[in-house]
C-alpha cells in the first residue's frame, strides 16, 4: 500500500513480545496485531507467528481463508514487506 512504510524480515523480527509490539507479515502487508493477540479466536496459537510469517500457519489452518477473517487482518496494517 503506497505511503506505508517498508519494513525488512530482521525489523519485523524484532517485534514478538508485548512490550516492543508484535507484528506479523502476510504476503507483502506487515501488521502490528499486539491489541488483537488476546482476542484471537484460534487461542495461543497465534504467538507461533509472532515476529513472522502468517503464511506456513494459514496454510494449515484453513479457516483463516475468508473475507472476514482478511478485513480482520487489514486493520493492524502498519506496513509493507
Ligand atoms: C481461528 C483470525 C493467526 C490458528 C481464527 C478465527 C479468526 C482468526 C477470525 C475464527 C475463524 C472462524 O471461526 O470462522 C486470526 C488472525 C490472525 C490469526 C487475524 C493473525 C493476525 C493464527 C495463527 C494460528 C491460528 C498464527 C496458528 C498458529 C487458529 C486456529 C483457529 C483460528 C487453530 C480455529 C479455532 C477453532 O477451531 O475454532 N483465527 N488468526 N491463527 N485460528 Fe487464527
Amino acid at each position: 500500500i503506497k505511503g506505508l512504510p517498508e519494513y525488512s524480515q530482521e525489523e519485523v523480527a524484532k517485534h514478538k513480545t508485548p512490550d516492543k509490539g508484535i507484528w506479523m507479515t502476510y504476503k507483502n502487508g506487515v501488521y502490528d496485531v499486539t491489541s488483537f493477540m488476546k482476542a484471537h479466536p484460534g487461542g495461543g496459537k497465534i504467538w507461533l507467528a509472532a515476529g513472522g510469517s502468517l503464511e506456513p500457519f494459514w496454510a494449515l489452518y484453513a479457516v483463516h481463508k475468508s473475507d472476514e477473517v482478511f478485513e480482520i487482518l487489514e486493520e493492524y496494517r502498519i506496513g509493507n514487506y
